[in-house]
């Protein structure tokens, strides 16, 4: 049997935030015959394994995208079973995480999301809101651009009410649904796609991007090593010059 050796990673450099774009799960279950909603459940599985990794790696943040504002446009079955995995996770997360501290929380426009599910982010995000450890942010009917237009039409009502007279970075930053996260430090694409699909547009701006070939349901702690190892090779330098 062949052991792949484990990457070693500089443990005082793990980027605090890690944002996932996981991608591939339809590729995956169609190399093997199945359904696109088994490419989905697998990817349900290897999502439970990356959050852990990412506990025991001491990662503060995790955001993965799970169903961006453009996904409803998939069948209709695709799109309901989907929502179903996505309810299961929920129902069982704390169990699964439990002895873990990892807090749960969702970002998006969740008034369109099944009734079921919106109660089941509120429950769960209220039962971890006191969890300091891992934060995971789930984006749920989430679109970096609706993020935005949502943030300056309360702007522009904070205006008009006279709270606010000064538009700049912070006051839109405030009103993002991530308001309480730092932005990514590293973003990761599986499946070999490079691009953003209008996720975290704001966000990403000084944000290192790593690319995997892995197809999302294959990717598992080693991939994410090497993502690290590669983030941990690049000079960050946020529009500056290196000192
Ligand atoms: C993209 O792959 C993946 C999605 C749109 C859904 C991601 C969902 C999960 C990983 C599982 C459920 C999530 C939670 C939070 C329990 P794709 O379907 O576009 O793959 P393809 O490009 O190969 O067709």
């Amino acid at each position: 049997m062949f052991f792949k050796k484990k990457v070693e990673l500089d443990m005082s450099n793990i980027p605090r935030h890690i944002a996932i774009i996981m991608d591939g799960n339809g590729r995956w279950a169609q190399k093997r015959g199945l359904s696109r909603t088994m490419g989905h459940r697998e990817g349900s599985r290897t999502l439970k394994k990356i959050v852990e990794a990412c506990y025991n790696l001491g990662v503060k943040y995790l955001t993965v995208y799970a169903f961006s504002t453009e996904n409803w446009s998939r069948p209709k079955q695709e799109v309901d079973d989907l929502m179903n995995l996505i309810l299961e996770y929920l129902l069982n997360a704390e169990k699964e995480l439990k002895g873990k501290n990892v807090r749960i929380r969702v970002i998006g426009d969740r008034k369109r999301l099944p009734e079921r599910i919106q109660k089941e982010i509120e429950r769960v995000e209220s039962n971890t809101r006191h969890i300091q450890g891992l934060d995971f942010v789930i984006a749920l009917n989430y679109g970096g651009r609706q993020e935005i237009i949502d943030a300056v039409s309360c702007l522009v009502e904070d205006v008009k009410a006279g709270k606010l007279c000064e538009v700049n970075e912070q006051a839109i930053a405030e009103r993002l649904y991530t308001h309480e996260i730092p932005d990514p430090d590293l973003l990761i694409r599986t499946s070999g796609e490079m691009r953003l699909s209008n996720f975290l547009l704001w966000q990403c701006c000084y944000t290192e991007f790593y690319f995997s070939k892995a197809l999302w349901p294959d990717f598992d702690e080693a991939c994410l090593r090497e993502a690290i190892l590669s983030y941990q090779g690049r000079q960050r330098r946020f529009g500056g010059v290196k000192c």
